[in-house]
């Protein structure tokens, strides 16, 4: 190869990183690959924008058909977002033989298995690590890193933005509202937020890293998804004086071949390794039989490390065209896909509950629960300072998921019971 031709779909926060890092470690990827690698043509939305980088002119276009169509360009960088066009932008550049590149989650956990599939039919390449946790490198350490054993269950933060907002609330007592525009304003956020605050981007996240976790087709509707924007103040101090830390935590978990996905606010233990991760910053805890626990920490967005990702896909891209072996790498699913029905997902549950404060009251409560095996770690009653009500908080051991929502019905029935005021998972006490 005399040299390497990039089309870069996109300019923005990922896309401007993506042409720094290349134009400074051009010595570095001189040398792994054998040949400078340049970039050719860049789709923008609108040419005459300033840049953080400078592009010469000639190279923008605002057609990106002008990019996917060019003969010259072997490897498409898609770091523009968006789903159904930029959808038919893949699959045309994969037809015409040009290997792919993408930073882009929301794409990937709707269409992935689609596209890949598409990639290996035409010989091709199609890598997307910065997908999930922007800098950390989860995903070539689930396929390659952690090859060898048989992972039970993922943990993540993979969502900067809730981060933030969790960590700044439970930190300094800040509002929801107030930190949100913060973390707007830091360009942790998407344009409109609301897939971040209600778990939308992490939960397509998690579907990504199920399914090369668990080697099983897992589609977006199978993972059950709560945001934080219900999160208040009372239930992270209420978290705290019971020592957890509240954090959105993704689970993936497997029992024989049986799995469970999904998003939530979570009570994690003080001592969890996910509860000391603040700030935008995201995580993934892998629990492998044989490997034990590894705990995966770093940038989950951002202009350089999320470049970074990328550009590590366009090397291993490179890698593979010198031993000509592009589209060889991704591996069909082992497993049936089976999800776990709610009498066969087991976890410990938090509530916190308004009750009239009369004699009975707590008996009638804590009946519910005994009726159905499920047994209480801990609990709390105060009374509250209005209307003859108190507050219970409860932390139970574990049941099922269908236990717990059958007793959440019945609750609400209960005339001693106000309201129930949050209800959150809790997780991480003992293994995982
Ligand atoms: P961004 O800053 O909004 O940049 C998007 C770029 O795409 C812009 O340069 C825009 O052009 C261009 N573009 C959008 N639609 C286009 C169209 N129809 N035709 C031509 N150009 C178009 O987005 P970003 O933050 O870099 O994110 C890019 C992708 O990376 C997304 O899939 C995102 O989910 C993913 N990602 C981002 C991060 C992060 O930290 N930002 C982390 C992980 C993954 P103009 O500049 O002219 O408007
Ligand atoms: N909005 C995303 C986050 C960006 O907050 O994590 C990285 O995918």
């Amino acid at each position: 190869m005399e040299s390497i031709s990039v089309g870069l779909l996109g300019l923005g926060t990922v896309g401007s990183g993506v042409v720094k890092i290349i134009e400074d470690h051009q010595d570095k990827l001189m040398h792994i690959v054998g040949c400078p690698v340049h970039i050719k043509k860049v789709a923008v939305q609108d040419k005459q924008k300033q840049r953080q980088v400078d592009v010469h002119p000639d190279r923008l276009t605002t057609n990106p058909a002008d990019v996917i169509e060019d003969p010259e360009i072997d490897v498409i960088i898609e770091v523009m977002g968006g789903i159904e066009r930029t959808k038919e932008y893949l699959f045309e550049a994969l037809k015409r033989k040009k290997h792919v590149v993408t930073a882009n989650k929301d794409l990937m956990a709707v269409y992935g298995t689609e596209l890949l599939k598409t990639a290996t039919e035409n010989g091709c390449d199609l890598f997307y690590e910065a997908s999930v946790a922007g800098g950390i490198p989860i995903l070539r350490s689930l396929v390659d890193g952690l090859a060898s054993d048989r992972i039970t269950k993922m943990m993540g933060i993979v969502n900067g933005t809730t981060n933030f907002i969790l960590t700044k609330m439970t930190k300094y007592n800040s509002a929801y509202e107030e930190v949100l525009k913060e973390a707007q304003a830091l360009g942790y956020a998407e344009a409109d937020p609301t897939a971040d605050v209600e778990g939308l981007d992490a939960a397509r996240k998690m579907a990504i890293l199920a399914r090369l976790g668990f080697s099983m087709e897992v589609d977006l509707e199978d993972v059950s998804v709560k945001g934080i924007s219900s999160v208040t103040e009372e239930d992270i101090n209420y978290s705290k004086r019971l020592g957890y830390t509240m954090k959105l935590i993704g689970i993936a978990d497997r029992t024989d071949e049986k799995v469970e996905v999904s998003v939530q606010p979570t009570l994690l233990p003080d001592s969890h390794p996910l509860a000391s991760v603040h700030d935008e910053f995201n995580a993934v805890y892998v629990y492998g039989e044989a490997v034990g626990e590894t705990m995966f920490y770093g940038p989950g967005a951002g202009s350089l490390p999320t470049a970074t990702a990328v550009v590590s896909d366009l090397v291993g891209v490179l890698k593979n065209m010198r031993l000509e072996v592009n589209g060889r790498s991704a591996v069909s699913p082992q497993f049936e896909k089976q999800i776990k029905t709610p009498e066969e997902i087991f976890a410990q549950y938090f509530l916190r509950i308004h009750v009239r404060d009369e004699v009975g009251a707590f008996s009638q409560i804590t009946s519910l629960f005994s009726n159905r095996g499920v047994s209480f770690e801990k609990i709390l009653q105060l009374p509250l300072k209005k209307d003859g009500l108190a507050e219970i908080v409860i932390v139970t051991h574990k049941g099922s998921k269908k236990d717990f929502q059958e007793i959440l019905s019945q609750l609400s029935e209960l005339s001693v019971v106000k309201e129930v005021k949050s209800t959150y998972r809790v997780e991480g006490n003992g293994l995982g």
